[in-house]
């Protein structure tokens, strides 16, 4: 073990590398060099290769992991397949403690987990910490407890697991997206294999470490590493029962051809691009901040960000003034600092992608608005931007940026946000600011997507289900409609 210098510095001399968790003594250990989880337990690949995960705000590497290939993903399957029969014969009271002692652990650990989440992913660490592992804790803690209540979930029927489920998770929440899929999974019998994302994966592991402290039978929880490559492995393979997918629209629609005419189900978690709306009866202030919060939260890699903001036209110079005014106040920088509020983007490629928009309103002659925040010299950072009378054609208002960037629009009649709002390919969420509840209830019953928040954004609780229309994917994670998507309904 070696001493720090100061709390977020790093050592890459010694076969451990480690980082002091903010207001803590402990010390967070990330191993050189990680194998895959099958069978519970952590095996060579096969393949022979690994890759490095780096951590977005030095550039630096943080660690080597398992690149799975055919054979791997096959051993992962097939232990699940062999896992199934056991798993889902337990009494499910028993199921419900095991789920209960992974939140447990979870909680436990929940200042190393957001260590972590914050070095190999680059979010701030008050989001990892606050957020992102809590929220991760109470999935299991949620499905805990449905596990022997499915009689009452889906009464008059009899509601039986899938069996193996494939499960592809993206790289913006990796421990909670985790949760989302393995929780629900466990609870209705299925046994799963589980994919990282490429540039996170180190949470996943963390987590396969716990699973096999918790005395989770063997083969119940696989985790194997790798990028798209390895994604594609698992959704063809035919063992696999149900493949559960969080990330792009693109990748979403590559699955959906590929199980076409086989007997998987599927549940797509895809893009956003959500509209935020302030009425001129909204309180502004409280406003503001949720829009702020709504696009920069994890640096705007949220698929249900609020990238669309719409002020109603008397109040529009009023919110810019307030919205610019905040902009200037946001911390960007290391996301180990506890005051950090825009952490590293995710990675070099996601970085390329947020310039090119970037970019893009430039050529428009778009009015703009920049953070003027030094940024560190090395990482991938991202200064939070505004764009005013952004127009509805332009790519900055239909597609998902998913960076720190805000597509400002004007509306006079509700009637008119309405349509606007809706005009676009995407569904997941929306926000609505205003004082009054008819309006309120009025957009949400008339907005096409998912999730509506009025006058708050981006909430997230156990209990409620979350999930997209149009090209936003289909089913639900969360709730009770989560176990769904996990069960065959048998009258
Ligand atoms: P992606 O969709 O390629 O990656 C998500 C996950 O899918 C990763 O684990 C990846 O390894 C896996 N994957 C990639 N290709 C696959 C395939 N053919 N079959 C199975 N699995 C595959 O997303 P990417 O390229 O990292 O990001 C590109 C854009 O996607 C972002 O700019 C953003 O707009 C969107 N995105 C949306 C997310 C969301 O939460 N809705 C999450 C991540 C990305
Ligand atoms: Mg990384």
């Amino acid at each position: 073990m070696s001493k720090k210098e100061n709390a977020f510095s790093l050592k890459f001399d010694t076969e451990w590398t480690y980082a002091e968790a903010p207001e803590s003594t402990s010390h967070i250990a990330i191993e050189k060099k990680y194998d895959l989880f099958i069978d519970g337990k952590f095996v060579k690949p096969k393949s022979g290769k690994y890759f490095e995960t780096i951590n977005p705000a030095t550039e630096k590497p943080l660690a080597k992991v398992a690149e799975a290939n055919q054979k791997d993903v096959d051993a992962a399957v097939n232990a699940a397949r062999k896992a199934f029969p056991k798993w889902s014969g337990l009494p499910a009271k028993e199921r419900g403690k095991y789920i209960f002692r992974i939140a447990r652990l979870i909680q436990e650990k929940a200042r190393e987990f957001a260590v972590i989440e914050t070095m190999d992913g680059g979010k701030p660490i008050k989001e990892a910490r606050d957020i992102d592992i809590p929220l991760a804790a109470a999935h299991f803690f949620y499905y805990a407890g449905w596990a022997d209540k499915l009689q009452y979930a889906f009464p008059n029927a009899k509601a039986e697991p899938l069996g193996v489920a494939g499960q592809i998770i993206p790289w913006n929440f990796p421990l909670l997206m985790a949760a989302w899929k393995i929780a629900p999974a466990l609870a209705c019998g299925n046994t799963v294999v589980l994919k990282p994302a490429e540039t996170t994966p180190l949470t996943a592991l963390k987590l396969a470490e716990l699973i096999q402290e918790s005395g989770l039978p063997n083969g119940v929880v696989n985790i194997v590493t790798g990028d798209g490559k390895t994604g594609a492995l698992i959704v063809e393979h035919p063992e696999i029962d149900k493949i559960a997918f969080t990330g792009s629209t693109e990748v979403g629609k590559i699955i959906q051809r590929a199980i076409a005419g086989t007997n998987k189900k599927a549940t797509l978690e895809l893009g956003g691009k959500a509209a935020n709306i302030i009425f001129e009866d909204a309180p502004i202030d409280q406003a503001v901040e949720g829009v702020i919060n709504g696009i920069f939260f994890n640096q705007g890699h949220v698929c249900c960000a609020g990238s669309r903001l719409f002020v109603q036209e008397s109040i529009q110079k009023e919110v810019e003034r307030k919205l610019v005014d905040r902009l200037e106040t946001l911390i960007v920088g290391d996301p180990l600092d506890k005051n950090t509020d825009v952490g590293a983007i995710n990675s070099k490629q996601q970085l390329e992608t947020i310039n090119g928009y970037l970019k893009i309103g430039e050529s428009e002659g778009l009015r703009s608005h920049q953070a003027k925040n030094k940024l560190p010299d090395s990482g991938y950072f991202c200064r939070p931007t505004l764009f005013f009378d952004v127009a509805q054609s332009s790519r900055l208002a239909k597609e998902e940026i998913f960076g720190p960037v805000l597509a400002i629009q004007t509306f006079r009649t509700v009637d008119e946000v309405i349509e606007k709002a809706n005009n676009t390919p995407y569904g997941l969420s929306a926000g609505v600011w205003t004082d009054k509840g008819s309006k309120a209830f009025n957009l949400s019953s008339q907005l096409k997507a998912g999730v509506i928040w009025a006058n708050t954004f981006n909430k997230f609780d156990p209990t409620s289900p979350f999930g997209g229309y149009k090209e936003s994917g289909f089913g639900r994670e969360g709730g009770l409609h989560g176990l769904a998507a996990y069960l065959k309904i048998k009258a």
